[in-house]
């Protein structure tokens, strides 16, 4: 199962997360990391520039887990501009060597396609940060997404809709497609890194690590990664059985291990 580490808050599951970025780059300075948007990631990207320091990002590659569908890529909500925005400029990445799939309209039908592609010949993501949405999405893979499933467009529940219409000026401006890394893409990473934040993810939280490995709850495919570690803090794990345990295991833990 997965590793399920509680943190008193966001900011330490960023430093936490951020740490082991750090270290990944100074070992493999071309590394392919794996990036999400929406609110959740925020607190890894602002601990990153401290412990990047000094290291030479010039190689570092990226691949984003998703993007709207028909919304103009110079939209400020656009995951494109949302990864200029929060990683590329903040932490002097190279543009060209950062992706996000292409959801404008024209060359729809072969974007998916053509992002695994590039995902292959990039040799895969290592590390895939992960948020999870209020219905247990992960990318914009909704309830029913196979879990051998690649990068395809989707079409988003009214939840996802409604819960996304705090970055638009309205509801009726939230796109209702989407292209999305699949379920089999996401668990083809290395190293899945999911986090979550507030009593709004406590049921998708408990349902993806301790139910059933089910299409209903995309997140639980996490259950199926030799190597996932769920990093929440005290309101998201409020759902879980097992917490005493997985903070007995965390505080436990062999040093050698890494997360
Ligand atoms: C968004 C994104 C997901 C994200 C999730 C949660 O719609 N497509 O990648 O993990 O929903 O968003 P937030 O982190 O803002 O709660």
């Amino acid at each position: 199962m997965a590793e399920i580490v509680i943190v008193p808050d966001a900011a330490a599951a960023g430093a936490l997360v951020a740490d082991e970025i750090a270290r990944l780059i100074r070992r493999t300075p071309d590394v392919v990391l794996g990036l999400a948007t929406g609110s959740t990631p925020v607190p890894v990207y602002e601990a990153l520039p401290e412990r990047l320091q000094g290291l030479d990002l010039s190689s570092v590659r990226g691949f984003a887990l998703d993007e709207y569908v028909g919304l103009d890529p110079a939209h400020p909500e656009s995951y494109r501009s949302v990864i200029a925005r929060e990683v590329i400029e903040p932490l002097g990445l190279d543009p060209a060597r950062i992706r996000v799939p292409d959801g404008r309209l024209q060359g729809i039908q072969h974007a998916g396609e053509d992002y695994e592609a590039a995902l292959g010949a990039a040799g895969g993501v290592e590390l895939q940060l992960l948020g999870i949405g209020t219905d247990g999405h992960i990318g914009f893979n909704e309830p029913g997404s196979s879990f051998a499933s690649l990068t395809r467009v989707k079409t988003l529940t009214e939840q996802t809709r409604s819960d996304n219409a705090r970055f638009f000026d309205s509801i009726d401006d939230v796109p209702r497609h989407c292209i999305t890394q699949g379920l089999g893409t996401i668990l083809r990473a290395g190293h899945l890194v999911l986090l979550a934040f507030g009593d709004s993810k406590a049921e998708a939280v408990a349902g993806a690590v301790e139910g059933p490995v089910t299409a209903s709850l995309p997140a639980s495919a996490i259950q199926l990664h030799p190597h996932a570690t769920v990093v929440i803090d005290e309101e998201a794990a409020s759902g879980l059985r097992f917490a005493d345990y997985y903070r007995y295991t965390f505080d436990n833990k062999p040093e050698w291990q890494g997360l």
